[in-house]
């Protein structure tokens, strides 16, 4: 008997770095880019393959496994959580989000494994019990994680994303034609969250009013996505990058690529995740898509990948 589970990548439309003070987010689903797990039963304690997440395999058997593993713990919670000591069975993942990008692999593998896992047992996790093991493990990858990633991933909607408040999902009337662009440097978000922390510190004034600029544009988006004005919401997202920048989590390769999408016609530009790295999201119309593509590709991104929200 084998069951099949699976979650899709995210990318952050506005609201990055500020959403983690407490200040809106909005994050939408990647649903053509996902991470899959097949689980097989078996009498043998549980084994993970991870084929294309490391190199060789990554083969976890529960028990013997450290528990700082992301697998192992995303593994272990869900085995506690269907209240069982040992997990049998096999189960194997695939993904096809680049990893350490700002698009949510981390999110995804483990809720598509935890769903798996469920499934093996015959249980089908509520999304909102989910959310809750994912961000467990978001922890081990970010350190003090928003939660807009697991959110995001686990309930596969647009998301209006405040920490620690009830899950507040957007309908996006007017579908927003996105281009993602990969520098293809891989970038720690958890390190990029800690240096955003030091300057919290240092530089409390600067930061703050930043932190209150990105949010007052964040709320305007949602109104602009409400009532499908698109180029106000281009504009808002590049006036974002610039403030970004004011935090210094943007990187030259990232501010080429901006750069490049907007010279070439794209309504808004700026950095998505983390920054110092992973992609840059550019809002496009279809006039523009193709030409922005191929400019963002001459400007060195290592893959641009086309998406539509909504
Ligand atoms: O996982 P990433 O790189 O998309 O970053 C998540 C967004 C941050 O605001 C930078 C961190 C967080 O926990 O919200």
């Amino acid at each position: 008997m084998s069951v099949r589970a699976s979650a899709p990548g995210k990318a952050i439309l506005l609201g990055e770095h500020a959403v983690v003070y407490g200040l809106p987010a909005i994050a939408i689903p990647l649903s053509g880019i996902r991470a899959k797990a097949t689980a097989y039963a078996s009498a043998d304690a549980l084994a993970i393959v991870a084929e294309d997440l490391t190199r060789p395999p990554l083969k976890i058997v529960s028990g013997e496994s450290e528990p700082a593993d992301p697998l192992a713990l995303m593994a272990s919670l869900t085995a506690k959580y269907l209240g069982l000591a040992n997990i049998n069975g096999e189960v194997r993942i695939q993904s096809d989000i680049p990893i350490a990008s700002g698009l949510g692999s981390g999110a995804a593998v483990s809720a598509a494994l935890g769903r798996a896992i469920a499934q093996l047992y015959d249980v089908d996790i509520p999304d909102a019990d989910l959310n809750q093991l994912v961000f467990e493990v978001e922890k081990l990858h970010h350190g003090a994680p928003s939660g807009i990633d697991n959110t995001v991933v686990v309930y596969e909607m647009p998301v209006y994303f405040i920490k620690d408040a009830a899950c507040d999902f957007i309908d996006i009337d007017k579908p927003l034609s996105i281009l993602l662009a990969d520098t293809g440097i891989a970038s720690l978000t958890r390190d990029v969250v800690a240096d955003v922390r030091s300057l919290a510190h240092s530089a409390p004034t600067h930061t703050g009013h930043v932190f209150a600029e990105i949010g007052a544009i964040v709320n305007e988006a949602r109104d602009c996505i409400g009532r499908g004005a698109t180029t106000r919401l281009g504009a808002l997202m590049t006036a974002n990058h610039r403030l970004l920048q004011s935090l210094s989590v943007s990187s030259p390769e990232l501010d080429l690529l901006v750069d490049a999408a907007l010279k070439a016609g794209a309504i808004g530009a700026k950095l998505s995740g983390g920054g110092r790295g992973g992609c840059v999201i550019a809002l496009v119309d279809e006039d523009t898509v193709y030409r922005v593509k191929h400019s963002l590709i001459e400007a060195g991104a290592k893959r641009v990948m086309a998406t539509v929200a909504g």
